[in-house]
């Protein structure tokens, strides 16, 4: 039995942080590390479909997912029953000492959704441990020792992840020294060309400058792989322009770099399709995955091509929790909830597209509008011709609809964008909703602000 709520909203009843919310949030001071950030200051109660209830009864509309997770909502019944059934046959026993259906299935699955020729997989923990595997092979794999990123990019949390990462505060500073022979390149980031360049007439100028570092000393013939995610999600949702990857993907073939790609984010339907680099014609060579994958439950994966999946000795990759039985039986539910779901990103996509294109003509503020699929945000600045960067706002946006009953999220390197994570399931209805409460939001805040 999977539990109903019934859960209606956004609805409001105190202004958050309400009295019990507020002596969670003490707590959270007194005895959790302040290494953890609270982004939006309430505690969560219950969760169901695209609704949250905190500690005080109050319902938001959940535009975050939990950080691009709940792709199919909240708990969704299908998931949580698979979850449950697996429950009840065994809940660990660590695929190094014994294979289990779950594990087997998911693998062969991964073989039939992910693109070009990956049919190996191994599971991890999270995302960022799915990263540091996926390096750790490709390295097995043609033993060189360079491995590039993108300096607006974001790669998870561990040591070799941070040093991946480009944005260096809050995730790299102070954690220093990081790991040694890593390079960051220029993302296509075209509403602030690192080239100062325009697109088209660049004529992909970014992609020569990837192909020069490669091709020069002391990187020539050294280069190990290149780890991107195909649209940045934390870097503010940044989609490189068509014809990009093709690009890529060639310069790494003529340098035999493995192109790791990074779809914790843009995979599992976010983008309107399975993966966010199916909108260019470019087979990765090692696909890493986590968040939708398994709708909550704690995984993450890495599928690669045979050769290079095979190329690490035995018993030197794993983890006792990697792969759990429970995690894998709620990703098997995910790849079906996440078909099911997918047709109604176009939904998503043209309703939020006409209001965010909407308010870049009528307001200054909104610098720019970008992404694929369901994964959209808007850049914001203190005026178009300027760009210059408001965190401030942005925050005061973010806080101003939590207020109002929506979680939205930020990102950027400068914090100033508002990405939006709607469930993929929603109902056009409730999407309006939401795009209201962030119209009325930026409205009032920048009055607030004195932008004009
Ligand atoms: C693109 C990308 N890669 C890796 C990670 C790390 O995943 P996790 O937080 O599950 O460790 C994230 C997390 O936000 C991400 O967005």
């Amino acid at each position: 039995m999977v539990k109903k709520y019934n859960l209606k909203g956004p609805k409001i009843v105190v202004e958050p942080p309400g009295p019990k919310a507020k002596k969670a949030l003490a707590r959270k001071e007194k005895y959790v590390t302040n290494g953890i950030r609270i982004g939006l200051p309430t505690a969560l109660d219950v969760a169901e479909g695209p609704f949250m209830r905190d500690v005080d009864g109050n319902v938001f509309l959940d535009f975050t997912v939990g950080i691009g997770v709940h792709n199919c909502g909240h708990r969704a019944p299908e998931f949580v029953k698979a979850c449950q059934d697996q429950l009840d046959k065994f809940v660990h026993i660590c695929v190094m000492v014994t294979p289990y259906e779950p594990y087997l299935e998911l693998a062969e699955e991964m073989a039939k959704i992910c693109p070009g020729k990956m049919t190996k997989s191994i599971f991890l923990n999270s995302g960022s441990e799915a990263i540091e595997n996926a390096v750790k092979i490709a390295r097995s794999y043609n033993k060189k020792k360079w491995i590039l990123s993108y300096k607006t990019s974001f790669h998870g949390r561990t040591f070799l992840d941070i040093s991946l990462t480009g944005k260096e505060k809050p995730y790299r500073d102070g954690f220093g020294p990081l790991v040694p022979y890593i390079q960051h390149l220029d993302y296509a980031y075209c509403y602030r060309c690192p080239l100062k360049l325009e697109y088209p007439s660049c004529n992909f100028a970014c992609v020569d400058s990837i192909r020069t570092v490669m091709e020069t000393k002391p990187m020539e013939g050294d280069v190990c792989a290149l780890v991107a995610e195909p649209i940045q999600g934390e870097g503010g949702f940044i989609n490189p322009p068509p014809g990009y990857w093709e690009k890529v993907r060639k310069v790494c073939d003529d340098n035999g770099v493995v192109l790791i790609d990074d779809e914790v984010q843009t995979g599992f339907g976010r983008t309107g399709k399975m993966w966010g680099i199916e909108h260019w014609k470019c087979d990765p060579d090692m696909l890493v995955s986590g968040k939708g994958l398994s709708l909550g439950m704690p995984l993450g994966g890495v599928t690669g091509k045979e050769d290079i999946m095979a190329s690490p000795p035995p018993a030197s990759l794993g983890g006792t929790f990697g792969g759990n039985p429970v995690c894998c039986a709620g990703a098997l539910a995910s790849i079906k909830l996440t078909k099911k779901a997918m047709p109604n990103t176009k939904m998503i996509n043209k309703v939020e597209k006409k209001r965010l294109m909407e308010w870049k003509e009528q307001y200054e503020w909104v610098g720019d509008v970008r992404g694929l699929g369901a994964m959209l945000g808007m850049e914001f600045v203190k005026t178009k011709a300027s760009k210059e960067a408001v965190p401030e706002f942005t925050r005061n946006v973010q806080l101003n609809c939590f207020k109002h009953g929506l979680y939205i999220l930020t990102a950027g390197q400068f914090n100033n964008v508002i990405r939006l994570h709607p469930p993929l399931i929603i109902k056009q209805d409730l999407l309006e909703k939401g795009l209201d409460i962030i119209e009325a939001a930026m409205v009032e805040e920048a009055k607030k602000a004195g932008f004009s």
